[in-house]
Order: C-alpha cells, then structure tokens, then sequence
C-alpha cells in the first residue's frame, strides 16, 4: 500500500525520512516542531541554524540524529486565512517539495505530519485531502511508501455529512454474526432445495420448498447473479484472470490500475505471474474499486479469491456503501475507513 494512514507519533516512525511542519525560521516550535526537535536532540537545531530559514511551501532537509529516521525534512506549511490566499497550493508545495527532496536522496519511505493543520489552523478535512491527493499524484509516476501519520484521536477526516450517511448506512444494515448466521443458513437451505428439486422430488414435497426457495431468494437477492449463465461461464475464472479480464475491458493499463487501487508494483506483477495467487480482501476491494466494479461484480471478484461480504463486518458495510453509492475513490474511502477505525483497502 504505496500511501496509508497511521495514528503514531512521527518521532518513533521508522522511515528514511520525517517530515517536520516547521515555520519560517527553522529554529523549533510547538507541536510537531518541538516534537521532533526534542526526540532528535540538540544537534539538529545545530544544523537548522545553518539553512538560513525556509519559506513557505518550500522544503529543507537534515539529518535525523538521534530520531529513527535518517533524514528530517524541514517543511513550512500556509497559515489557513479563510482560503482565497494560495493556502491549498502552497500546502500543496509543501507535500511536493519534500517527496521531491526525499526522492533525491533515495529515500524509499517518508512520514509526513497533517502539516498546517494544527498551530497554523488548516481545516483537517481539507489538510488531509490535499495530503492524500499531492501524494498519490507523486506515485503514480515514483515508487515510494509514503505514511500520513495522524497523531490525535479526535481528528474527523471525513465530511460531518459523509460520516452521517456512513454511520447511517451501517446502522441499517449491521447485523450481528448469529443473525447473519441464520442467513448463511438460508444460503445452504437454498443449495440443498435446489439440488432437491432438480432431483424432480414429488410435486406436494415442492411446494414447502419452492415457498422457502423464494422466501431465501427474496432476501437474499443478490445471491444469485443476474446472469447465471455468464457467470456460470466464468466460473472456474480465477481472482487474477477476472483482474486482468476487467483491466483490458475498461481499456486500463496494468500501471494505471494498480496506480489507482493504491497497490505497489511488485505485488501486482505476483498477482500477474501467478494465476492462483491468493490476495488479501483489502487488496481484490482495492481493484474492485479502481476498476468501479458494480456490487455484484465486486461479489463475484472476491468469490474468486475466496471472501465474501458480510453485514456482520462494519468493513464490509462501509465498502459496501461505496460500491453501491458509486463512489470510488480510494482516497476518500480509506479516510472513512480511516475515520471508523477500519483497516484501509490497497495491497
Ligand atoms: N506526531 C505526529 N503528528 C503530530 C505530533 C506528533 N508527535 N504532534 C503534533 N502532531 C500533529 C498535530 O496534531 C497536527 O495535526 O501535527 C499536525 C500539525 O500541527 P502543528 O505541529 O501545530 O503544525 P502546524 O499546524 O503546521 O503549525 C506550525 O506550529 O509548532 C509550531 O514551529 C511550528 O510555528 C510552527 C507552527
């Protein structure tokens, strides 16, 4: 997963590089600022006094002393006045510069704070989304992991609305694991009814069974694809045909999905080279959204690699929720998922 979500302290990421929301002087601060200077230790204060300041949206970079990461990458991220004065591309700036700085030194992965959406007042919706979309720009042309590390639990990062409906939809359709047992029950009712039935059982025996087939079916009316004789084509398809079937129908190449499901290279030529390979359930939603799968299609992807989704998962009910309400983008689920405390889709 090339770009995710953390709730840590960045001084203890493990990163080649951290990036501090520094200010115009370089010389330390509150906040993150203070954060990193304290874990670093004296010497990089040391160093800061010989970059003669920065300004704001640009980027200098030092050592990291005594800190985990070997590089800190001093930032200035805009004072948020209202939003009509650059504030968005100078934060912008801020992401781009330091991946640029991080990239020449060979760094191979980078820790950034939300900057400016502390001291500098940015609101944190609007602060992570330009984050998440600078640094995602930045992969798709660079190989990278790049970690936006969140610091405090109380930080919203969905729209208030968005988090409603979500909330809502998960409401309304979470049921607990016996319920959903009951369904699964349902679901094996309906194989053995229909294995009963083709054994042309006599017709009074049939009708209990045609009550509870339609009974089954009426609840469960996404068990059975639409069209069962397509699916039935492609039923012994694999997870990694169907992937690449879909990724040619949608006139994608394999870079721009990949890109777009926030999965890295590597485990995408696996996934290529291995036509049984078995993903995990983040990373066949991760595609089933790059490539703006309907819900059943997304069923039928995950059947392929062996997973389901289930209304007793509030995972399954937020993808859920995406899938059928169309909305695909990456980024803006795994900030929901992000703000539900769920893991994020990619691979
Ligand atoms: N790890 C990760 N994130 C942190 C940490 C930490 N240890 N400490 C704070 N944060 C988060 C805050 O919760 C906030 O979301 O970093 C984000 C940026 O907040 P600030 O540190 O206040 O930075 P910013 O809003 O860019 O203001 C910069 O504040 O500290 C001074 O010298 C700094 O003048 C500059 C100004």
């Amino acid at each position: 997963m090339p770009l995710t979500i953390v709730r840590n302290d960045i001084t203890k990421m493990e990163c080649d590089a951290i990036v501090n929301a520094a200010n115009n002087s370089l010389l330390g601060g509150g906040g993150v600022d203070g954060a990193i200077h304290r874990a670093a230790g004296p010497k990089l204060l040391e160093e800061c006094r010989t970059l003669g300041g920065c300004d704001t949206g640009k980027a200098k970079i030092t050592g990291g002393y005594e800190l985990p990461a070997k590089y800190v990458i001093h930032t200035v991220g805009p004072i948020w006045q209202g939003g009509s004065h650059g504030e968005r591309e100078l934060l912008a700036s801020c992401y781009r510069e330091s991946l640029a700085l991080a990239a020449e030194r060979g760094c191979e992965s980078v820790a950034f704070p939300l900057i400016s959406a502390g001291a500098y007042g940015y609101p944190r919706p609007e602060a992570l989304r330009v984050a998440m979309d600078t640094c995602s720009e930045f992969l798709m042309e660079h190989d990278m992991m790049v970690y936006i590390v969140v610091f405090d639990r109380d930080s919203l990062f969905v729209s208030e609305k968005l988090f409603a409906d979500i909330r809502r939809y998960v409401d309304d359709n979470y049921v607990s694991e016996h319920t959903d047992r009951s369904r699964r029950k349902m679901f094996s009712l309906l194989g053995n009814l229909a294995a009963a039935k083709s054994e042309s059982a006599p017709v009074d025996a049939a009708m209990p069974m045609a009550a509870a087939m339609f009974a089954a079916e009426e609840c469960c009316e996404s068990a059975v694809p639409d069209d069962l004789e397509k699916a039935m084509a492609q039923i012994d398809e694999s997870f990694s045909q169907m992937l690449l079937r879909k990724i040619d129908e949608k006139g994608l190449t394999d870079a721009q999905c990949y890109k777009k499901a926030n999965i890295d290279r590597k485990l995408f030529s696996k996934i290529r080279s291995d036509v049984h390979y078995k993903p995990k359930k983040i990373t066949v939603i991760a595609f089933a959204a790059a490539l703006e799968l309907s819900i059943d299609e997304t069923r039928d992807m995950l059947m392929k690699a062996g997973f389901a989704l289930s209304h007793s998962s509030k995972f399954d009910i937020i993808i859920e929720y995406f899938i059928t309400h169309g909305r695909y983008d990456i980024i803006e689920i795994n900030e929901a998922l992000f703000a539900f405390d769920q893991p994020l889709i990619g691979g």
